[in-house]
């Protein structure tokens, strides 16, 4: 059990690696990694309401209404399993996210967070996107040019042998979008945490075991 919280946000462009960094910095902090980008594809894949209330702005590679995707994350963090903390990938998205975030951990009278932005080439971030590959199983997730890796093949972990797949919104045109809204969307959140002295830019360059050491860096370096 960590003696202190981390509170964790991720912020970086769509393929990033905010998903790929997650899992990891939520396995070594021991606190759930919440993705809300997860949490609205599980209930496309249910059928329930929210899922269709979020299918078409996700296959257009646009954002869904904040009021649902508040209501999302401020139920998710209430729940005991985040009394330690918490690593956010995909929220906060808009200003508005971000100042319903800072209510959320005001009336839980939690500990500030920290938000670490991960930065990636433009190039590198259509070359992942583009090339992206998840397991239906295990949910890892993986890239076309990873070894073991093959279209309508199988995961490449030894342990699972669920299905790869391509998501929906990896497509060029939404993959364009996506970049877009983030430009006018959620780049802003850098300045917003910036000036709160909460922000730590971390490069997205390299390989993932060296950039999670580096993000866990930044956390620990913290509080
Ligand atoms: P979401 O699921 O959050 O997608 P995203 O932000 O676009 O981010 P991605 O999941 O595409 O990328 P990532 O940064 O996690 O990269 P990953 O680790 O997978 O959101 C999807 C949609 O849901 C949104 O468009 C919106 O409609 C909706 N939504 C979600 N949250 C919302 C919110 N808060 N408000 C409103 N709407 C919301 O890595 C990408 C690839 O790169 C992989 O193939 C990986 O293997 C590879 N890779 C990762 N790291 C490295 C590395 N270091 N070197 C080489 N390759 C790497």
């Amino acid at each position: 059990m960590p003696d202190r919280e981390h509170n964790v946000v991720l912020l970086g462009a769509p393929g990033a690696g905010k998903g790929t960094q997650a899992k990891m910095l939520s396995n070594e902090l021991t606190v759930p990694h919440i993705s809300t980008g997860d949490i609205l594809r599980g209930a496309v894949a249910a059928g329930t309401e929210l899922g269709a209330q979020a299918r078409g702005y996700m296959d257009r590679g646009e954002l869904v209404p904040d009021e649902l995707v508040i209501a999302i994350a401020r139920e998710r963090l209430a729940q005991r399993d985040c009394a330690q903390g918490f690593v956010l990938d995909g929220f906060p998205r808009t200003v508005a996210q971000a100042e319903a975030l800072g209510e959320v951990m005001d009336e839980l009278e939690r500990d500030p967070l920290i938000a670490v932005n991960l930065t990636v080439d433009e190039d590198e971030i259509v070359r992942r996107l583009s090339g992206r590959r998840l397991c239906r199983g295990c949910e890892g997730i993986f890239h076309i040019d990873d070894e073991g890796v093959e279209d309508g093949g199988e995961c490449p972990d030894p342990d699972c042998d669920g299905e790869l797949y391509q998501r929906s919104d990896d497509r060029p045109e939404a993959i364009r979008e996506r970049l877009q809204v983030y430009r006018r969307q959620t780049q802003p959140l850098i300045d917003y945490y910036g000036e709160r002295g909460l922000l730590v830019n971390v490069s997205g360059m390299g390989g993932p075991e060296e950039i999670a050491a580096a993000v866990l860096a930044a956390v620990r370096g913290r509080g």
